[in-house]
């Protein structure tokens, strides 16, 4: 069969197309012929070598894929043979035309929903589930989502207002990408790509930010903790698009009473795994996820045009069979 090879970690060219053997599901596990797997933006960290693989290269690369059961391992029901399921393998093997994958990592595919639209929705879109659930919002608060535009951003603001935020301020890098989070329903758009945006937002608006959902981390997490309401603001950190974690200390957090919560990790990602099923139910009523659609063996494509910052919705490999 085709599929990606990592053969080392490196840039997007160490994604090399290769003729390898179709992986035998094992007990426990399910076959997926892929329709669609997706580019997740974590994996550029992985490839890059910023995160450390499960598996050490040379392997077949990728976390997800959507597609349909065909052969089941021992131990896993044959009446989900010709289920169409997105899938979250055990730390590789996503790119490929055969995909196998632990059968409790499956989430059966709602019938009116695409097979690409629940590739690109599945990550991103569970965590924002998971960050919503654990913000627990009175229905009164404002909330800040960092990197709004894309990705998990995109989908906390678009649902930020169901699970109980009254007003919502986004973070997007330049205008097109502003206006993209306006069009998800933020109410305020901040250029992330401006100097001190908060150190500004904080001056601005002292003690008046309840949740802030940091993506970014680093120093600007500090600067946003005078922003944060004193006595109940949190801060749900998920992500460091800077290149370091949110540099706050419990001596930061005491005297404004505030609590930071960190949402990664294994007992993290099992929480996020049980919003699979929620999300791929609300992709109907969600913007639509996919930007474009590339053929399998142009998966360094696939990545170099995640890295490049321009793009608002996900990236999508076909493998050549499901052409
Ligand atoms: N904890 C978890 O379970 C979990 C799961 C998935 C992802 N994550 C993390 O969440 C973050 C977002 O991931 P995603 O998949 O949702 O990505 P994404 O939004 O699809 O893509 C990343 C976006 O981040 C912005 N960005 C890149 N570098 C930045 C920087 N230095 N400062 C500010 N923004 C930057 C870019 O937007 P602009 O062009 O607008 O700047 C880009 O659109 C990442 O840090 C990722 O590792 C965590």
């Amino acid at each position: 069969m085709q599929a990606i090879v990592m053969t080392h970690t490196g840039g997007p060219e160490v994604l090399v197309p290769r003729e390898v053997p179709a992986p035998q599901p094992d007990a426990g596990e399910v076959l997926i012929r892929a329709e669609a797997i997706p580019v997740l933006y974590p994996e550029t960290l992985l490839r890059s070598g910023t995160f450390p693989m499960a598996a050490p290269p040379p392997v077949v690369f990728g976390h997800q894929a959507a597609g349909e059961i065909v052969e089941v391992g021992p131990g896993v029901a044959r009446e989900l043979l010709g289920r169409r399921v997105v899938a979250a393998t055990a730390g590789s093997g996503s790119y490929a035309e055969f995909v196998c994958a632990p059968v409790a990592n499956t989430t059966v595919i709602p019938a009116e929903v695409s097979t690409d639209d629940a590739a690109a929705t599945m990550m991103s879109g569970s965590i924002a589930l998971a960050l919503l659930e654990a913000a627990n919002l009175t229905g009164t608060e404002t909330v800040v989502v960092e990197a709004g535009a894309t990705g998990v951003g995109s989908y906390l603001v678009q649902l930020a207002r169901e699970f109980g935020a009254a007003r919502v301020i986004a973070t997007a890098g330049g205008s097109t990408k502003g206006e993209r989070a306006r069009e998800l329903g933020a109410d305020q758009v901040i250029d992330h790509r401006t100097d001190e945006w908060a150190e500004t937002l904080a001056a601005n608006a002292p003690g008046t930010v309840d949740i802030v959902f940091d993506s970014i981390g680093g120093s600007t997490a500090t600067a946003l903790l005078s922003a944060m309401t004193p006595g109940s603001g949190r801060m749900l950190s998920y992500g460091w698009l800077s290149g370091t974690p949110a540099q706050v200390s419990a001596a930061d957090l005491i005297p404004g009473g505030l609590s930071l919560t960190a949402c990664a990790g294994p007992a993290w990602h099992q929480r996020a795994q049980r919003a699979r099923a929620g999300i791929l139910a609300r992709v109907p009523s969600l913007s639509p996820p996919v930007e474009t659609v590339l053929p399998l063996g142009e998966a360094a494509r696939g990545h170099e045009l995640v890295e490049s910052r321009r793009l608002l919705g996900k990236v999508v490999l076909r493998p050549a069979a499901t052409h």
